[in-house]
């Protein structure tokens, strides 16, 4: 788990000195801008531009939670609470039992349809994770006033939101000790990508260019497929005087 944190400080740590690098990198004669070196590199030799990022800045960044809620924050906040907050802050869009008004999007509901044509995603049918429901809600909702809820008010939200997928009962408190216990209905519909090992090494060999099938057998002839016009002109069958 440090070590997962340690990467993403460090992600955030090269993109501020990314960020701060790139209108040197940008070249007004159009040449090519040379490669990046590594942020190891930069670090111990500076050329003077940037700076060190602040770690507020850094915690401005690294505030992502993952699945198994690292990075949430302590706190905690009930069903109650949480109906007030959403009507106040998310029922004009989402409804209020979070269905979904006119095209705002649906937060509840849509069980057992995502394989019909026109499936209903929401966090109750679709989505796998309750830690993304969190940051999601924490980092950008309210849709015009993003970041302006704390942590009890996110929690007090998502628990709403869980009860209006039917999902805990209306007493329940969540917090960021028993967040892990919250299962969502869709986390064994994702699968881990394993391309990487099951298929790019069958796509990844040398392409055969030649003599590449023992015998070659020809089934069906143009002629036979009827699809060659027989009196010579170009028009399909049924196509005069068209
Ligand atoms: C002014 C309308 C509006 C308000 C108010 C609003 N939202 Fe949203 N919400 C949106 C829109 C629009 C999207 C889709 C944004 C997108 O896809 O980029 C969205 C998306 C979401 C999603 C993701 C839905 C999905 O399946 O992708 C969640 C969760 C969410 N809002 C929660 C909330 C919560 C909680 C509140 C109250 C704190 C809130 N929203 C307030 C408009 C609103």
């Amino acid at each position: 788990m440090a070590a997962v944190k340690m990467s993403k400080f460090r992600n955030a740590v090269s993109l501020l000195v990314l960020l701060a690098a790139s209108p040197a990198a940008a070249q007004s004669d159009g040449s090519p801008v040379p490669a990046a070196p590594s942020a190891e590199a930069k670090a111990s030799a500076p050329l003077g531009i940037g700076r060190t990022a602040l770690p507020e800045e850094i915690a401005a960044w690294d505030k992502d939670i993952s699945p198994d809620g690292l990075g949430l924050p302590e706190g905690s906040g009930d069903v109650a609470s949480g109906e007030a907050l959403f009507t106040d802050y998310c029922a004009s869009c989402h409804g209020d039992f979070a269905e979904g008004l006119d095209n705002w999007p649906a937060l509840a509901g849509g069980e057992g349809t995502l394989d019909h044509d026109d499936p209903e995603k929401t966090i109750g049918s679709y989505w796998p994770y309750l830690s993304t429901v969190w940051d999601y809600v924490h980092r950008s909702m309210p849709f015009g006033n993003a970041q302006s809820l704390t942590a009890d008010e996110t929690y007090a939200i998502t628990a709403y939101i869980l009860y209006s997928n039917y999902l805990v009962e209306d007493d329940f408190t969540l917090s960021h000790t028993n967040f892990g216990e919250v299962e969502l209905p869709n986390a064994g519909g994702f699968v881990e990508d394993d391309r990487a090992e099951t298929e790019y090494p069958i796509f990844a060999g040398e392409p055969c260019m030649e003599n590449c099938k023992d015998a070659v057998e020809i089934t069906k002839h143009a002629s036979v497929l009827d699809v060659t016009p027989e009196d010579g002109s170009d028009a399909p069958e049924g196509a005069e005087g068209m």
